[in-house]
């Protein structure tokens, strides 16, 4: 074929892909903006930068910055594989063992509400699709306005979360920017403003982007006004024994609610305290205090599972059951959530003392005060564009740092670079 006729037949092929174009069925489909979370993982890949960090996505590293599978998910995963078990469908609902040990965790060994069946619990896919589950059933049945108010800030997913199944989403106030602390007095006006029978999204520990949490006589006090107020809490559960490194204490807000007789949804995820981020493992509770009811909201909660996902995933609940229900496994992994708990925490008093060292004179205080995985710098958008862009260090747009990805290696760098853009 000659280069003229070459020619001739691209430019047909180019036409061809044109004409074809202007009838796409989806020409009115717009480029997304990627996720403001996850986002930050896809910048961080591309910089060629060796000093590089990532403390976007809250996900566990070790003092080395590398991934951490934990030992006793490790020994489990053995047990398991020796037991030579099926892969056959589980229930809509989910590993019963794993329901119940989740829920156990949360609410105590010897609750009361477990023992009387008043815990309508189905497994969901990790925290996400826990909360997700949550908001279809209250989109279908809740009786009140169907508003849920979230914490400012709160962590990004929730609010799409929520619209996504129906609920109308409004805020409370949560964060205190002049001081990175708890904002207490507002988050009381604001809830005492709330129309009877509203929903209140509760961070139970370790809030997420904040790293701050009520102290105990802050949440009898948030539990009696939102008792008062007949509002109903919905708690999301992410980050037990993340935050004090003990399970119990983590749940204590959950507990007292339910102590106190509030009626609650809890969404639970072991993606960070059993690091099983990539096996979707978590649950969704709703307790009650009628066993019928909670046999009938069971029953509700399967009909809108199956036509989404039909039934959730295996491994993940598995391995989650094993280690719960075996007293020596369960033992060890209650250490290795408080080694990383600890890791944490000594890693924030690094980065304040090498943020003094650099000779920052801003109070930088609240990087100790603040708990669990993240610490919210209050950095502005125009530092956290400067520090990705001059010092490859990359996190959220709101400030927000991942502690679990500061390591003694690279804690010097940070604050070197933390300096730079705010002073
Ligand atoms: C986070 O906030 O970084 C984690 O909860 C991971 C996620 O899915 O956003």
């Amino acid at each position: 074929m000659s280069f003229k006729s070459v020619g001739v037949v691209k430019y047909k092929n180019a036409l061809n892909i044109f004409a074809k174009r202007q009838s796409s069925w989806w020409s009115n489909v717009a480029m997304g903006p990627p996720d403001a979370i996850l986002g930050v993982t896809e910048a961080y890949k591309k910089d060629t930068n060796p000093k590089k960090i990532n403390l976007g996505v809250g996900a566990y590293r070790d003092d080395n910055g590398k991934s951490y599978v934990l030992p006793s998910i490790l020994e489990a995963e053995e047990r398991l594989r020796a037991k030579k078990l099926d892969k056959e469908y589980l229930p809509i609902s989910g590993l019963a063992d794993f329901c119940k040990l989740s829920i156990q965790l949360a609410l105590g060994d010897n609750s009361e509400h477990i023992a009387g069946g008043l815990n309508a619990t189905v497994q969901g896919l990790s925290g996400t699709g826990s909360l997700r589950i949550g908001a279809a059933f209250l989109s279908s049945f809740f009786p009140g306005p169907k508003t849920v108010y979230l914490p400012t800030p709160t962590w990004g997913n929730h609010i799409p979360i929520f619209k996504h199944s129906g609920l109308d989403v409004k805020h409370y106030k949560f964060f205190d920017a002049n001081t990175c602390g708890l904002d207490f007095k507002g988050a009381l006006d604001d809830i005492s403003k709330m129309p009877e029978k509203s929903i209140i999204l509760l961070h139970a520990c370790a809030h997420n982007p904040t790293g701050v949490d009520p102290n105990f006589e802050q949440w009898k006090e948030l539990s009696a006004l939102i008792k008062k107020k007949n509002i109903f809490p919905y708690f999301d559960m992410a980050y037990q024994g993340f935050a004090s490194g003990d399970v119990d204490k983590d749940a204590q807000a959950v507990r007292h609610f339910v102590k106190e007789g509030h009626c609650i949804a809890l969404a639970q995820s072991f993606a960070k305290n059993m690091g099983l981020y990539g096996e979707r493992a978590g649950t969704l509770s709703i307790i009650t205090d009628d066993k019928d009811e909670a046999a009938k909201i069971m029953s509700q909660i399967k009909i809108l599972i199956r036509p989404m996902y039909s039934n959730p995933p295996l491994h993940g609940a598995r391995l989650v059951a094993e280690v719960l229900s075996d007293k020596q496994l369960r033992k060890q992994w209650l250490g290795e959530v408080k080694g990383m708990a600890d890791r944490i925490i000594s890693v924030r008093k690094k980065l304040y003392d090498n943020l003094k060292k650099e000779g920052s004179s801003l109070n930088w205080q609240h990087i100790i005060d603040q708990i669990g995985m993240f610490c919210f710098t209050g950095m502005k958008p125009d530092q956290v564009a400067r520090i990705m862009k001059d010092f490859s260090v990359f996190l959220t747009k709101d400030g927000r740092i991942s502690m679990a990805g500061v390591t003694s290696k690279n804690v010097e760098h940070l604050a070197h670079a933390m300096h730079q853009v705010t002073k």
